[in-house]
């Protein structure tokens, strides 16, 4: 596996890659990688002949009270893992290779954004699509490979791809879960050994929910009930949110229909940690 780390030089090999008819597959991360990103790499070679992962803690995309400064990183530890997941080139750029002084750009997806994170995060998912935008810019891919771990960030950006006009296939791999069903994620190091045991609830609320979707509830706040009442069991959790929205567009109709498409939503804090998670789940016929 390569490191490149000028926009420059990742271009360049961009071009001489496609010249060779070979096909590209990115899959953009903020390091410290875990089987989950491993699981989008070797999704990836599905796709194309050539792996490129991205490598960015990318500063605008955090709040000013967020965890950019101690959000782990492990050069070293992310090249091996990325290699040994069949990764061909790693694309590592410093922040001034990204954000020159001067720079001056923002990329606003609007409406997809208004609820959820978006609500909770002002200005997150402008720095999530302006990066992106940017690294499918250096990359220059046929497909990018994004978790759905972040489900509202997978609509953020294909909504950005879309209008943008990218011409990138935009593929979502399903999250990837510890044995117990927390979702794999690099922030879930933050927690304590107490934090951890209890962090499993927000699977465990997920699936209260699915099950009563199963047994014919219909009814949007019912089953965000559910979700909250099940994560108040544990009683150090702090709820951000705990709620469901048909998966295309975060509408929140009051009763879902049978054949929609949904999606479970929960964020919390397990003492300073934010964790989130989501299921997707279709209404089923004739109940
Ligand atoms: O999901 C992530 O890790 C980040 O939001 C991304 C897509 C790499 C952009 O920084």
């Amino acid at each position: 596996m390569k490191v490149i780390n000028t926009i420059k030089e990742m271009q360049k090999l961009s071009d001489t890659l496609k010249a060779q008819g070979k096909k590209i597959a990115c899959v953009p991360t903020m390091g410290y990688l875990h089987q989950g990103h491993l699981s989008l790499i070797t999704r990836a070679k599905d796709f194309a002949e050539v792996v490129v992962t991205t490598l960015f803690v990318n500063p605008t995309q955090f709040g000013p009270n967020e965890d950019f400064e101690r959000y782990p990183r492990n050069f070293e530890r992310d090249c091996q893992m990325a290699e040994s997941a069949g990764c061909d080139y790693l694309f590592a750029p410093d922040i001034l290779e990204m954000y020159p002084i001067g720079f001056s750009c923002n990329v606003i997806i609007r409406n997809v954004t208004d609820k959820f994170e978006g609500e909770r995060r002002p200005g997150h998912f402008d720095g999530v699509a302006l990066i992106v935008a940017k690294l499918f810019n250096a990359v220059r891919p046929h497909a990018s490979i994004f978790g759905q771990k972040d489900f509202q960030q997978t609509l953020v950006i294909k909504q950005m791809a879309k209008d943008l006009n990218f011409g990138i296939d935009i593929i979502i791999a399903p999250t990837m879960r510890e044995p117990d069903g927390l979702a794999m994620s690099s922030r879930n190091t933050y927690l304590s050994k107490q934090e951890r045991e209890d962090a499993i609830i927000l699977f465990k609320a997920l699936e209260e929910a699915k099950m009563a979707i199963d047994g014919g509830c219909r009814e949007r706040k019912v089953i965000n009930a559910i979700m909250h009442k099940t994560l108040r069991s544990v009683p150090q959790i702090k709820i951000d949110y705990a709620s469901s929205a048909l998966a295309d567009n975060l509408d929140e109709p009051d009763t879902f229909l049978a054949g929609d498409r949904i999606v479970l939503l929960i964020a919390a804090y397990m003492g300073k940690t934010r964790l989130i998670d989501n299921s997707l789940v279709t209404i089923p016929k004739g109940k």
